[in-house]
Parts: C-alpha cells; sequence; structure tokens
C-alpha cells in the first residue's frame, strides 16, 4: 500500500474496527474483492466467532458462485479468508493501513476515543471513516487532526447482500479522500451516494420517520398494522411494509435513532418518539430476532 499522500492510489488494505454485525460484512466483502484486511474486535473469542461467520457467510457465496464445482467453492473461500487477519489491538492495526472503517458500538465518546488513539499511530495517508448510522461523522472526526481524510462510509444490513453504500462528506473532507472513497465503494461492488453529513444520510431520513408517522397513525387508530403494511406494499410497490420493515431492523434500533434525534431536535415532529414502540422495546418485543414486535414470529 502507498505510503504517502503524493502517492496514494486506490485503496488496498481496509482496516475494520469491530467485528460485529456490520463489521464482519465490511471485512468480508473488502476481502472477497481482493483487499487484504485486518478485523479488529475487543477479544480473540469476539473475533473466532466473526471469523466463523464470515467463513460460513462465503460458503453460502461461493455455492451460489461455483455451483457443481466443490474444488473451487473451497478455494475460493480459502483464498478469501487468506486475505483477512485478526488484531484484537487496533492502535496496532492502524499502524500500516490505507483506510480504518470504524463499526463499533453506536456510542460517541467511545468512537472519538478510538480514532483519537489511532491518529497518533497511524500514517499521514490513512484515511478514517465511521459506519455510524445516527451520529454525525463530524462529532466523531473532531477528535483527531485529519478532518480533511475522514468520512463516512455508511453500509447496510447484511453488507454482502445490500448494494448501497452512503459515502458521507463533511465540511472538510478532501476531494480526494472522498474520491478514494467513492472508489473504494465501487470496487466492494457497491453502488454509491454522495451525501452531506445530514441526520440519518438519505436512507434513515426518509425511512425511520416514515416508519414512525405509521406507527403513529396505529395510534391513533387510524388503521390497523396489517393493513398499513398492505397498503404500502400494493399501493406503493413497497416490498415490505413499514411494520414489517421495524420488525426486521429492530424497534431498539429504531428507537435509538429516534432517541437521538428527538432529543437533538426537539421542535421536528417527525422526529419524536412514540408511547407504543417504547413499551414495546421495554418489555423486550425488539422485532423478529426476539421472536415478537408488532408481529409475532415463529423462533426456528
Ligand atoms: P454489533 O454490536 O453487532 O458490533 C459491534 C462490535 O464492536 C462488537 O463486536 C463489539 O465487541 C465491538 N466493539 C465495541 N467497542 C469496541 C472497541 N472500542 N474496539 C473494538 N471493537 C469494539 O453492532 P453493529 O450492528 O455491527 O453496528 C456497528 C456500527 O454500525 C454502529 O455504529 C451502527 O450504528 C452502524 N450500523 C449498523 C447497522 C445495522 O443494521 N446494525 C447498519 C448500518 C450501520
Amino acid at each position: 500500500f502507498s505510503t504517502s499522500p503524493a502517492v496514494a492510489g486506490a485503496i488496498k488494505h481496509v482496516t475494520v474496527i469491530g467485528g460485529g454485525l456490520m463489521g464482519s460484512g465490511i471485512a468480508q466483502v473488502a476481502a472477497a474483492t481482493g483487499h487484504n484486511v485486518v478485523m479488529v474486535d475487543q477479544t480473540d473469542d469476539i473475533l473466532s466467532k466473526s471469523k466463523a461467520a464470515i467463513q460460513k457467510s462465503l460458503g453460502r457465496v461461493a455455492k451460489k458462485k461455483f455451483a457443481d464445482d466443490g474444488e473451487r467453492q473451497s478455494s475460493f473461500v480459502a483464498d478469501v479468508m487468506g486475505r483477512i487477519q485478526l488484531n484484537t489491538d487496533p492502535v496496532d492495526a492502524a499502524k500500516s493501513t490505507d483506510l480504518v472503517v470504524e463499526a463499533i458500538v453506536e456510542n460517541l465518546d467511545v468512537k472519538k476515543k478510538l480514532f483519537s488513539a489511532l491518529d497518533e499511530a497511524a500514517p499521514q495517508h490513512t484515511i478514517f471513516a465511521s459506519n455510524t448510522s445516527s451520529l454525525p461523522i463530524r462529532d466523531i472526526a473532531e477528535s483527531t487532526n485529519r478532518l480533511d481524510r475522514f468520512g463516512g462510509l455508511h453500509f447496510f444490513n447484511p453488507v454482502p447482500m445490500m448494494k448501497l453504500v452512503e459515502v458521507v462528506k463533511i465540511p472538510e473532507t478532501s476531494n480526494e479522500t472522498f474520491e478514494r472513497l467513492v472508489q473504494l465503494g465501487k470496487a466492494m461492488g457497491k453502488t454509491t451516494v454522495d451525501c452531506k453529513d445530514t441526520p440519518g444520510f438519505i436512507v434513515n431520513r426518509l425511512l425511520v420517520p416514515y416508519m414512525m408517522e405509521a406507527v403513529r397513525m396505529l395510534e391513533r387508530g387510524d388503521a390497523s398494522a396489517r393493513d398499513i403494511d398492505t397498503a404500502m406494499k400494493l399501493g406503493a410497490g413497497y416490498p415490505m411494509g413499514p411494520f414489517e420493515l421495524a420488525d426486521y431492523v429492530g424497534l431498539d434500533t429504531t428507537k435509538f435513532i429516534i432517541d437521538g434525534w428527538s432529543k437533538k431536535y426537539p421542535d421536528v415532529q417527525i422526529f419524536q418518539e412514540s408511547p407504543y414502540v417504547n413499551k414495546l422495546v421495554a418489555d423486550g418485543k425488539l422485532g423478529k430476532k426476539t421472536g415478537e414486535g408488532f408481529y409475532k414470529y415463529d423462533k426456528k
């Protein structure tokens, strides 16, 4: 990989911090598209579970890619896994990388602490990006001295399946940094869209208030959840209704985002919380993952 801004070309080496749902997906896709990857998490135990999840997911990809050829399937998986290294020390991992993508817990102070430590260790040319869903990128970036080399790379769950990456620019992000982030998104096989550092970027800014408006219709007794879902699927052509979608995303995640926005923007009506969602979350009914949210699900 490149060692100075003057020769900085395409991003070849990617460090992913956080090996959870999103981090392991990002690491998988980056490695599958030929990048050398270091995946970082807090313990060896978490990392070995993430690694196993990636291996399993790659197995499914390989089966589709090389239908009847077991040998090619195995060599594809081995090849991609060979490009993923594991590390429990983010500062050590940042010492030689082109890009750090952060996908750790959604907490501003924790993210700032991490980036501030990485800023000391990473080479000059290294770009920092956060995968945050709800925090302003600028607030995270201010913990570093590389605002021109900082941006957002917002992937979607599940990362190997979802084709979009929102590439987010803070006012200080340089054109070169932004271009390199866009190029990386494309090199990872995704379609990229450009967005300013605004709450929810594009997708969540529209989707979260839409889901909350559907809940408010239900709270007022305007229509049932089932009928609202049916209406949006058949009348608007959406693949899922708002309640099916909220259950899929997780009501805790939706609540977390809306709580943050309602605190920050108390005057924006569509950003306000809902007593119904609050009650479901308090009762542990978080959606599909817990077997119940707006709907009940069969547990496998
Ligand atoms: P997760 O809880 O599945 O994974 C987070 C991982 O980060 C855990 O494995 C945890 O051990 C690790 N971690 C926490 N603090 C750390 C630290 N200081 N250093 C190293 N590792 C640390 O969370 P998930 O869902 O993967 O979300 C991660 C980020 O991605 C969040 O910022 C979230 O807002 C964002 N995001 C989540 C999406 C989703 O659908 N879950 C979609 C798009 C973005």
